[in-house]
């Protein structure tokens, strides 16, 4: 079984591409800067099965084109695909956020999950998979990232929604997962032990703890077109 994790070299990424190696699935996972931090996850995943990396910008339309021709002339097929790269902006106050911020956000974490969901769609269909796209609680409540983040991940759910409804037929799941804050690079330090005092559990979740909701939405079979929340009780607040 294949699948593809984009922005799999650390964070919530890596939890996922390892957690899907563990399961006995062959794992391509793409990263964008960091090749250090690539090769050195790559050697941690082949410690427990097959693994391999591309370089890839998922914003850049070519880019993602030919990688995921490369992938699907080696494997033939994608079993599972997990759109997680993303970014959050530099600022999160509007009159701050200038029109090219807005636009490289939205490029990154919208353009570039209807990139990846479109060069891979062949190879998608072929082997009856599913997809499984990262939003975020931004998404559903807006939260304090600003309007860009919060634009492009419900922008996110929208379009897991419409693909969702466009290839049932062909057999293909699509779902998407909307955590609450996650302890990565994402987020900042001071951040991080502010948002554990909104959190009704007084913490943030772990990466792994994101991996096993992509794990859920993967082996149930009759579940897409879902928005599933991780984000440690947060609507009850
Ligand atoms: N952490 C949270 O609290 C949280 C909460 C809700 C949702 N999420 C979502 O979860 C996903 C993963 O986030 P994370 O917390 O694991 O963040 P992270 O640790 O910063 O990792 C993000 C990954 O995405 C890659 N990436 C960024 N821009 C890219 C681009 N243009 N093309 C290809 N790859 C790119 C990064 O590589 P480079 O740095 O090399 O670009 C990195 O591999 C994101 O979609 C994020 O919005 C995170």
């Amino acid at each position: 079984m294949i699948s593809v994790v984009t922005g799999g070299d650390r964070g919530i990424g890596k939890a996922i591409s390892m957690m899907l190696v563990k399961e006995g699935y062959n794992v391509v996972f793409t990263y964008r800067s960091r090749e250090n931090e690539a090769n050195k996850t790559l050697n941690e995943l082949r410690e427990y099965g097959r693994a391999e990396c591309y370089k890839m910008d998922v914003s850049k339309w070519e880019e993602v084109r030919e990688t995921f021709k490369k992938i699907g002339d080696a494997y033939g097929k994608i079993d599972v695909l997990v759109n997680n790269a993303g970014i959050a902006g530099e600022n999160a106050k509007i009159d701050l956020i200038g029109v090219d911020e807005w636009k490289r956000i939205i490029d990154v974490n919208l353009t570039g999950v209807f990139y990846c969901c479109k060069a891979s769609l062949p190879y998608i269909i072929k082997a009856r998979g599913c997809i499984i796209n990262m939003s975020s609680i931004a998404g559903k409540m807006g939260g304090k990232l600003g309007v860009h983040y919060a634009s492009s991940k419900a922008g996110v759910i929208g379009l897991t929604f419409a693909l969702a409804s466009e290839l049932a037929e062909k057999g293909v799941r699509v779902n998407a997962i909307a955590p609450g804050p996650v302890d990565t690079e994402l987020i900042s330090e001071e951040v991080k032990e502010k948002l554990k005092e909104f959190s009704p559990l007084k913490r943030i979740a772990k990466p792994e703890e994101i991996a096993h909701a992509v794990k859920f939405l993967i082996e149930n079979e009759y579940v897409t077109g879902e928005v599933i929340d991780v984000n440690g009780g947060r609507y009850m607040d």
